[in-house]
């Protein structure tokens, strides 16, 4: 991660927005109105969820991707009917209270969670794959990957998923004046999920971040069809750490995350040049989202 910082453009990876309160700034962003993501998604769910049953068939593990609270498979589970759920989370903490109020609900259902930065590998350690295994990877939490990076993620995924397949939220291009508010809202609660992530460094790297001193910018580049989110120096500055320094200009950013937007084909044939056999897809009414089921 120094190393990015110490980078021109500086960048650091969106993995560093989540630490505790990362993760509760981002559950308030879902209940913003102009985040439209989360309950678009939710509608698409509610509305086909038993076409997605039919369409998937039996599943023996249900692998949750960034299961965070697991309100989105609790949803499902019930149209899905998997015989065990496995609930993975890079914040091993936040996830247990969830995986506990998930075997509440579903107390004839085998329940486990795991640990694990899933970004940098998508492999799960042997034994948690058992019988036909359906991966869930709701949220348009693939956005955060390069195409590229998407490919390699996909493909990883395929690899595990062999006849079983992947049931993925994908947030898809559309009007300007919909998808910058959504990522610059007028509570400012993005922005403080976004400068959250250099308290966040300080405490990884005992950094001498101030918040005070950055600002949020967030916006859709159309040429790489992705909304960025940066932090930018308000004024000329200098952040240091244990062995190292960053002088930053006025104006200067800190890159924090890509959030890439598909259409419908692009997305398509990426699950095709990963590997998938076929796939099919449902939208909402204003074809905002999408959710895929490629099967593997
Ligand atoms: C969790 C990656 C899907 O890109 O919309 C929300 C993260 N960043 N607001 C997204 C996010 C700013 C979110 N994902």
């Amino acid at each position: 991660m120094i190393s990015g910082l110490l980078a021109t453009p500086a960048h650091t990876s969106p993995k560093y927005l989540y630490d505790r309160l990362g993760s509760r700034l981002f559950e308030a962003i879902t209940e913003l109105p102009e985040y439209y993501p989360t309950r678009t998604e939710a509608a698409i769910f509610d509305a086909h969820a038993l076409d997605m049953a039919r369409a998937i068939g039996a599943i023996d593990t249900l692998v949750d991707l960034g299961a965070g609270n697991c309100a989105k498979a609790l949803r499902l589970i019930p149209a899905l009917c998997p015989a065990r759920y496995v609930a993975v989370d890079i914040s091993a903490d936040f996830l247990a209270e969830a995986i506990a109020e998930v075997q509440r609900q579903h107390p004839a259902l085998e329940v486990s969670g795991l640990g694990l930065d899933f970004s940098a590998s998508p492999a799960l350690p042997g034994g948690s794959l058992r019988g036909r295994s359906v991966f869930f990877y709701p949220g348009s939490s693939i956005g955060n990957f390069t195409p590229a990076e998407a490919h390699h993620f996909l493909a990883g995924v395929r690899r595990q998923a062999v006849g079983g397949g992947l049931l993925i939220g994908v947030d898809l291009v559309k009007p300007i004046e919909v998808l910058e508010p959504a990522y610059d809202d007028a509570l400012g609660v993005t922005a403080a999920f976004n400068l959250n992530l250099l308290r966040h460094l300080n405490h990884l790297i005992a950094s001498d971040f101030n918040a005070r001193e950055w600002r949020h910018v967030a916006f859709f580049n159309r040429t790489d069809s992705r909304i960025e989110m940066h932090l930018e120096a308000r004024h000329a500055l200098s952040v240091s750490w244990p062995g190292g320094e960053r002088r930053f200009a006025a104006g200067e950013r800190l890159h924090t995350e890509n959030s890439y937007k598909y259409s419908v084909e692009s997305f398509a044939a990426l699950l095709r040049d990963a590997g998938f056999a076929r796939s099919e897809h449902w939208l909402d009414a204003r074809g905002w989202f999408a959710v895929f089921w490629a099967q593997g």
